[in-house]
């Protein structure tokens, strides 16, 4: 079978960690040329590791998404190298728990800052190179908090996610035309170590038994009764970012095994 993803050159944030590394290492599998792009150096360099450990073309970027001149530098070294980009998956973004009444302006800022203004940066950074080529397609990552309302989490958390969707289906407006498609994922409750890194925001212990009961006893009334692994929203995001879906853009994918959809 012929791969999905030959001979194209994808750019894929948070690409050191969960959903991203996933996705990474979809992608090449698949037959791309990958961009692990994070501020994890350590994490990016281990996804491109075990992609050239398997005959993968990669690179590694290390970038802040929340610094615009930093994600310009990111997607120009990356344009440098290989010529392209026909893909990009954003993916980086962290989490805070920090209920409404604690939030602070200056934890507001950082969540917005990270989760929202960096995907700003990244589209307006990438816009150009794929308006040149007359053809890309981008799949940045939201949550299931911006269709919920996500009462668990930090409300700057889901005010950004709610502005990515808003953002995807702006961009995706404006530039399929150009030849862009542009989508967004919304993950529901992700094994990862996005819980990990939402308490180090909040600068609370984490605690890895507590993690594990809080998916048990969390998904229990699911349809599914489990979270989703990172290779379920990898599959997701590949395939909007495949010329598979060549007719959709402009859509905020739920991807929560039914969660939301059952009668509650
Ligand atoms: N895990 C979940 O349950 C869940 C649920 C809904 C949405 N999401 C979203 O999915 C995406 C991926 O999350 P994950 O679960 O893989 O988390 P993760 O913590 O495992 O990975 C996130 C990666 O993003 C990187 N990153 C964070 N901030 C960055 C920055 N400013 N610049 C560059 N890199 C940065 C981290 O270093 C890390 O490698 C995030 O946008 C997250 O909000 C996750």
């Amino acid at each position: 079978m012929a791969l999905r993803m030959e001979n194209k050159v994808a750019y894929i944030t948070g690409a050191g960690s969960g959903i991203g590394k996933a996705t990474a290492l979809k992608c090449s599998q698949e037959g791309a040329t990958v961009i692990c792009a994070d501020y994890d150096e350590a994490g990016a360099k281990a996804t491109a590791d075990q992609i050239a450990k398997a005959g993968g073309q990669v690179m590694v970027s290390k970038v802040d998404i929340s610094n615009q001149d930093q994600v310009k530098a990111s997607i120009q070294e990356a344009l440098k190298k290989y010529g392209r980009i026909d893909v990009m998956i954003a993916a980086a973004g962290v989490g805070s728990n920090e209920k409404f009444d604690d939030v602070s302006s200056e934890d507001w800022e950082k969540m917005i800052k990270i989760n929202l203004t960096g995907n700003f940066y990244l589209l307006q950074a990438i816009h150009p190179v794929m308006r040149e080529q007359g053809a890309g397609s981008i799949v940045l990552f939201s949550s299931t908090a911006a269709y919920s309302g996500g009462t668990g989490m930090n409300p700057a958390y889901v005010a950004a996610k709610s502005g990515v969707n808003g953002l995807s289906r702006h961009c995706a407006a404006l530039w399929t035309k150009e030849g862009i498609r542009v989508n967004t994922v919304m993950p529901s409750w992700v094994v990862t170590n996005f819980n990990k890194a939402a308490k180090d925001t909040d600068g609370v212990a984490f605690d890895e038994k507590e993690n594990q009961e809080w998916y048990k006893n969390g998904t229990a009334n699911w349809p599914m009764k489990r979270p989703s692994t990172p290779e379920e929203m990898a599959n997701a995001a590949f395939f909007l970012a495949s010329d598979e879906a060549s007719y959709i853009s402009g859509i905020n994918l739920l991807v929560a095994g039914a969660r939301y959809v059952f009668n509650q």
